[in-house]
Order: structure tokens, then sequence, then C-alpha cells
């Protein structure tokens, strides 16, 4: 005669599954003018994305991918290079100002693979 109270402790367990705020996405759009505003600047010049631009510099292609690589990060990157390496080879991007430099830095970020995904690839058929 020993009853099972399971129901009460599976309820407080859903509730708890709620997710904490995201940060703002930047849209399609910004992300697009962008890819623009980049390649105004000549920074194709140096850098490497999906196999296209210079090698002076890193290759960008998964730079958003790391979690240090925040828009903020990215726009100091752009604009103020020897902040974050005292010696940067990086010519400062000081003319890139206000939405160009917004969309450029949610265009770096969004850089996160180096070919599009394709996570379930189909299986060869089996006979
Ligand atoms: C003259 C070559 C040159 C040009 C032009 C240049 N960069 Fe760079 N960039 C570098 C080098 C070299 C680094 C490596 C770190 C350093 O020296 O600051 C770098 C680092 C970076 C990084 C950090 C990459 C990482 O994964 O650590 C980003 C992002 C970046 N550049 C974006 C840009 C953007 C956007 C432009 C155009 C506005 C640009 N760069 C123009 C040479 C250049």
């Amino acid at each position: 005669m020993v009853g099972l109270t399971l129901g009460g402790t599976l309820s407080i367990a859903l509730a708890q599954t709620k997710k904490p705020a995201a940060p703002a996405k930047p849209t399609a759009a910004q992300i697009a003018a962008g890819a623009k505003v980049y390649d105004a600047s000549g920074c194709g010049g140096c850098h490497m994305i999906n196999g296209k631009g210079g090698a002076a510099g890193p290759d960008l292609s998964t730079t958003g991918a790391d979690p240090k690589h925040t828009a903020k990060w990215m726009e100091v990157q752009v604009v103020t290079p020897k902040v974050h390496k005292a010696d940067s080879a990086m010519p400062a991007g000081d003319t890139i100002k206000g939405k160009d430099l917004t969309n450029l830095s949610a265009y770096l970020t969004s850089l996160k693979k180096a070919a599009p995904a394709k996570p379930d690839s189909p299986k060869p058929s089996s006979p």
C-alpha cells in the first residue's frame, strides 16, 4: 500500500527546462551587408574565406566559431587590431564606422564553417 508520487517531481523537472535568453542574432541582411563591407575594405587581400583571398593574415573561414570572437571583439579587431596584438600586422580599419562596422562584425561572427554543412550525408544504398 505504498503510493508513488512521481507526478509532482516530474512537473518540477519540466518547469526547469526553460532556455536562458540568447544574445541577439544578426539578421541575414546584416550579414549580407557585412560581406560587402568586407569586400570593399580589401580584407580579402590578406584573409582567406572558403578558399578565396590572400594568405598574409589568418584564414577567417571559421573565425566566428571561437567563443572569444564576439561581435564586440570583432569590432575591436577591425578598428584597433593592436589592442589584441601589440605588433599586429593588420592595418587599423578606422574608416569603417557605424552600421558598416556592426554589419561587418555580424558577418565575421557568422563565419563558422569552412564548407556548407551536411550533417546527415546519405549512406550508400545497401543491396
Ligand atoms: C595587411 C594585411 C591585412 C589586412 C588588409 C587585414 N587583415 Fe585582418 N589580420 C591580419 C593579420 C596578420 C592578422 C593576425 C593577427 C594580427 O596580427 O593582428 C589578422 C587578424 C584578423 C582577425 C582575427 C582572426 C583570428 O581568427 O584570430 C580578424 C577577424 C580580421 N583580421 C579581420 C579583418 C578584416 C575584417 C579586415 C578588413 C577590414 C582585415 N582583417 C584586413 C592581416 C590583415
